[in-house]
């Protein structure tokens, strides 16, 4: 689908359905440009009001208007027009119409004519989503697809700004794509060796360096984290390594990625209730490659390296066993109470083992604890970390994006006896079950010592039960646009 910039007026330029966005005021809705006037005044005697994603589809002549209510201007946001263009695109579709124009709004609450015609951009195309790549879709169904969108700009000084918005957008959207086509796959398709060859696609696609490192291997290697776990699964498990590495680079960041394909809990077998969403365990995993594809498609001036550990969580005769101990990478021992609580165990692995590339920053990604999903719900990540700077950061990409986070204490009570073994180093879980995020936490800080580190805890936001506006049921995409926003702003 091609999104293309045009200076004008909506109404002079139109291509396919004219996108008017309606802002909800005490008795009529009104609207930023003034053009609007007279058909808002139109719509709201049929009660239209404005409100968010309120749609109203009208006739006109030959053509079709689309209003789109975006609430009340004191709200005004980028995400609002994110939402407001993923509403429309959807609005047009569903219709069985193939485009869509729309203006680019201007006001101070908004920013810079590349910003709002990013929001735009990305709120339709991740808006009109779908993972439909399994189905045998009637050819009316088929046939429903969006061709085309206008993005209108009113004065002609805008439209390169606009253009560069776009082209970001369009990375970021199609990174995305990859990381939701990831999780939503079933874990009989996205197998270890399937996201080894997904790292190797993009390393190919954008000249980064990727390495593999089979269960074979890792065996010998030492990686025992990885390896307890993936020990009793048929599908041999992938350690990945993915290097992004332009020339000049202002840092080096680390991102650490859970790649769970599929978590039944291991011999501490999880409740068959729900058990089928847990192919999403990999979502840490998935967002880490879309990161670096987006990253490396944007040329972003930062040395960037994925590890990820993928692999499924199964129950068999070569599992291992509550009890078992076994000695990770960087040699510390760790009694495994609970094989149910395997996310930690390959996580600390893979931070380990970011220390050789002496990065700057370390982040790790992982739909790691149950218990994040009852303390956060679906709108906030957990964010656990040592270093106040990068803490702050995070939080302000994820403020931007509206992929928020939300901090947790790493208070020293949370670990120590906690997490304390008597016959090895650590256990994997504490015997309280209190505070399970941050325990968890606590957990993968034993393995970052010297790291400028922060943990992004997913379990609740990487998947949707509820479809919004530019998120459909299903796999979000959740970290990548807020790894991107992060990383695009420097040091
Ligand atoms: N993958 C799960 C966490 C999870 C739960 C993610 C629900 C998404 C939704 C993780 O491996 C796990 O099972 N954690 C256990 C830890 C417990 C045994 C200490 C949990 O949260 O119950
Ligand atoms: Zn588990
Ligand atoms: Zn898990």
């Amino acid at each position: 689908m091609r999104i293309q910039v045009k200076t004008g007026r909506l109404g002079q330029v139109q291509d396919g359905v004219a996108v008017f966005t309606a802002l909800e005021g005490e008795e009529h809705p009104s609207s930023l440009l003034p053009s609007h006037g007279r058909l808002l005044s139109l719509v709201s005697r049929s009660g239209f009001r404005g409100a968010l994603n309120e749609t109203i589809l009208l006739p006109e002549g030959k053509r079709w208007v689309l209003v789109v209510g975006i609430g009340k201007m004191k709200d005004l946001s980028l995400d609002r027009v994110r939402q407001m263009a993923g509403t429309a695109a959807k609005a047009v579709r569903a219709q069985g119409l193939k485009r869509l124009t729309i203006p680019v709004l201007s006001h101070r609450a908004l920013g810079s004519a590349a910003e709002v015609a990013q929001a735009i951009a990305e709120g339709a195309l991740l808006g009109l989503y779908r993972y439909d790549k399994l189905k045998q879709l009637p050819k009316h169904e088929q046939s429903r697809r969006i061709e085309g969108i206008t993005l209108v700009v009113e004065r002609a000084g805008d439209a390169a700004s606009a253009r560069q918005g776009v082209a970001k957008a369009e990375a970021i959207a199609e990174a995305v794509t990859l990381t939701r086509d990831l999780i939503n796959g079933p874990s009989n398709l996205v197998t270890p060796t399937r996201l080894a060859d997904e790292a190797r696609a993009i390393a190919r696609r954008y000249r980064l360096k990727c390495t593999v490192t089979p269960f074979a291997q890792l065996k010998r290697l030492g990686f025992g984290g990885i390896v307890g776990v993936a020990q009793g699964a048929t599908h041999p498990a992938q350690f990945i390594v993915l290097d992004y590495s332009p020339a000049r680079a202002k840092a080096t960041y680390a991102l650490c990625g859970k790649g769970i394909t599929f978590d039944t809990g291991g011999i501490n077998i999880k409740p068959s209730a729900k058990m089928e969403l847990m192919k999403y365990d990999m979502a840490g995993a998935a967002a880490v490659l879309g990161t670096l594809k987006a990253a490396a498609s944007l040329k972003l001036p930062v040395r960037i390296i994925g590890i990820i550990a993928a692999t499924d969580n199964m129950p068999s005769g070569s599992a291992q066993k509550p009890g078992d101990v076994l000695r990770t990478l960087s040699g510390k021992t760790v009694e495994v109470l609970n094989t149910d609580a395997e996310g930690r165990l390959v996580l600390s692995d893979c931070l380990h083992y970011a220390k050789r590339f002496k990065p700057d920053y370390t982040i790790d990604l992982a739909t790691l604890t149950g218990a994040c999903v009852v303390a956060l719900g679906s709108e906030a990540i957990g964010l656990m970390a040592n270093d106040e700077r990068l803490a702050a950061r995070i939080t302000q990409a994820g403020e931007r994006t509206r992929e928020r986070v939300w901090r947790l204490p790493l208070w020293e009570e949370f670990g120590g006896q906690m997490i304390k073994s008597d016959i090895a180093d650590l256990r994997n879980v504490t015997n309280t079950g209190e505070a399970g995020t941050i325990t968890a936490a606590k957990f993968l800080e034993a393995f970052t010592e010297g790291l400028r580190w922060a943990h992004l805890d997913i379990a609740g936001t990487a998947w949707a039960e509820r479809p919004k506006p530019y998120v459909p049921k299903g796999a979000v995409g959740i970290g990548v646009r807020l790894l991107i926003e992060l990383l695009s702003n420097g040091k």
